[in-house]
C-alpha cells in the first residue's frame, strides 16, 4: 500500500487534514471575486490548501476555471509571462475554444514552440524588441484571460519573487493591468513572510490594501488526530493515542513535520505503534538531517549558531532581548540579540510569529531544532 502520509505536492482531498475553515473562506473570497494573500510560515501548508482550493472548486463550481503557477525559479518579467502563458495553456486545452483562441494569441506573438518530451506540454520561448514589448504583451495576456467571458481564479506561488526582477518594476505593471479585470480573481501566495507583507501592507507599494488576507496557522490537535488514526486504520495498522499526541507535540503541529514524521513511521511497518517506534523514527530523521544541519553551520557564524541553539533549547522564546534569556545564553547586548534574530530571520532559520499577545521566536525546521536541542 502506498504510503498515505504526503511529503510531496497536494494529492487528494482523503489525504489531506482539515482546512475546512480556510479552504471555505477561501471559496467565498473567490465566489465573490475578492483577491486574496495566503501567508504563512514556512512548509505550513499554502500550496497544499490552494491545490486543495482548486480540486474543490473543479468538483463543485465547475463553471469557475483555475490557473496555478509558481515563480520561484523565475528571474525576470519574460519568464513570469512563459510561467503564465505556460499555466493557461495547461488549465485550457488545446481542443477546448479558450484554449484554441489562447494558442493563436500565442502563434501571434511568433514564439519558438516546443513540446516536452515527457509530459507533452507546450513550451515556448517568446522573443522581444524592446521592454515595451513585454509590457505590451503581459497586458496582451492579462486582458485576454479577462475578456474570455469565464470567472477565473489565478494562483500565483511565491509571489515575491517578482521583487527580483531586474529593470521592471513589476509590482506597478502587474497591479495596473490586474486592477482593469473584471472576470479574474487572484491568490497571491509566497512563503517569505516579511516580503510578502510588504508588498501588501505597505501604504507606498502598488498592491497596498488590495487583497483580503487568509493566514494560515497549525491545523488543531483534534483534527489531526483522527486524521493519522484514520490513515493509519485503514491500513490496518493501529496507533496509540499517547503515540499521536508524542507526535503531534514533538513534530509542534508544523504540517509539514508531522507529515514527514508520519510517513517515516508508516514506512515502517511496524503493525501496532507505540511510543517506542515514534520515537525511533524521530531519531532516524535527526540523523537523516544530520550532514544538511552541518552544512548551515558553515552558512553562519558561530554568534549566529549559538544563538540558533539557544533559541533550540527554549523551544519557543518570548523577548529575545531580555535580560533572563541573554544572561542564561551568553548572547550579549540587547542589540547583538536584535541583530542576530534579524539576520537568522532573513536567512529563514528562525521564524517570528506576531500576535497581539507579542512575538515568539523559534526555528523554522522543527528537526534541526531537536538536532541542535541534543548537541548544545
Ligand atoms: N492539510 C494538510 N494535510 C496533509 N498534508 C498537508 C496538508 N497541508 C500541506 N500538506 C503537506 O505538507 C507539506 C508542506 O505543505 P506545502 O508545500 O503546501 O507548504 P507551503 O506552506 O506551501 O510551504 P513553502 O513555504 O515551502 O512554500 C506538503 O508535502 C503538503 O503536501
Ligand atoms: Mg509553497
Amino acid at each position: 500500500m502506498e504510503n498515505p502520509f504526503i511529503i510531496k505536492p497536494y494529492k487528494s482531498k482523503d489525504l489531506f487534514c482539515d482546512r475546512e475553515n480556510e479552504l471555505q473562506l477561501m471559496l467565498t473570497n473567490c465566489l465573490n471575486h475578492s483577491d486574496m494573500t495566503l501567508i504563512s510560515q514556512r512548509r505550513m501548508g499554502k500550496t497544499g490548501l490552494i491545490m486543495r482550493l482548486m480540486d474543490e472548486i473543479s468538483e463543485n463550481h465547475s463553471d469557475i476555471k483555475t490557473i496555478y503557477f509558481d515563480i520561484l525559479a523565475s528571474r525576470s518579467i519574460d519568464d513570469f509571462i512563459k510561467m503564465l502563458a505556460e499555466a493557461t495553456m495547461k488549465s485550457f486545452k488545446p481542443k477546448t475554444s479558450i484554449g484554441k483562441k489562447f494558442m493563436n494569441l500565442i502563434k501571434s506573438l511568433r514564439p519558438q514552440l516546443t513540446f516536452d518530451n515527457i509530459t507533452g506540454e507546450p513550451q515556448f520561448q517568446l522573443f522581444y524588441h524592446s521592454p515595451e514589448e513585454k509590457e505590451h504583451t503581459l497586458r496582451g495576456l492579462i486582458e485576454f484571460l479577462d475578456n474570455q467571458g469565464v470567472h477565473i481564479v489565478i494562483a500565483i506561488d511565491e509571489f515575491q519573487q517578482i521583487r527580483e526582477y531586474p529593470g521592471h518594476n513589476m509590482e506597478a505593471l502587474l497591479r495596473t493591468y490586474i486592477q482593469h479585470t473584471h472576470n479574474l480573481t487572484f491568490i497571491y501566495c509566497g512563503s517569505k513572510k516579511h516580503m510578502m507583507t510588504d508588498i501588501f501592507i505597505n501604504e507606498k507599494k502598488p498592491f497596498y490594501s488590495s487583497t483580503s488576507f487568509v493566514s494560515l496557522g497549525k491545523i488543531s490537535a483534534d483534527s489531526y488526530s483522527s486524521f493519522i488514526k484514520r490513515l493509519f486504520n485503514e491500513a490496518n495498522r493501529s496507533i496509540k493515542d499517547n503515540a499521536v499526541n508524542f507526535i503531534l507535540e514533538w513534530t509542534r503541529r508544523h504540517t509539514y513535520y508531522t507529515q514527514m514524521l508520519c510517513h517515516t513511521v508508516f514506512a515502517s511497518d511496524a503493525k501496532i505503534i507505540d511510543i517506542n517506534v515514534i520515537k525511533a523514527a524521530c531519531q532516524q530523521l535527526l540523523t537523516q538531517g544530520e550532514s544538511t544541519y552541518l552544512q548551515y553551520r558553515q552558512l553562519i557564524t558561530l554568534k549566529q549558531w549559538n544563538f540558533l541553539i539557544a533559541v533550540a533549547k527554549e523551544g519557543t522564546v518570548q523577548q529575545v532581548t531580555s535580560a533572563q534569556f541573554l544572561g542564561k545564553y551568553k548572547i550579549g547586548s540587547p542589540s547583538t540579540a536584535t541583530r542576530l534574530v534579524e539576520a537568522l530571520i532573513e536567512k529563514g532559520l528562525i521564524n517570528d510569529d506576531v500576535a497581539i499577545t507579542g512575538t515568539t521566536y523559534s526555528l523554522n525546521d522543527v528537526f534541526f531544532s531537536h538536532w541542535l536541542e541534543k548537541i548544545g
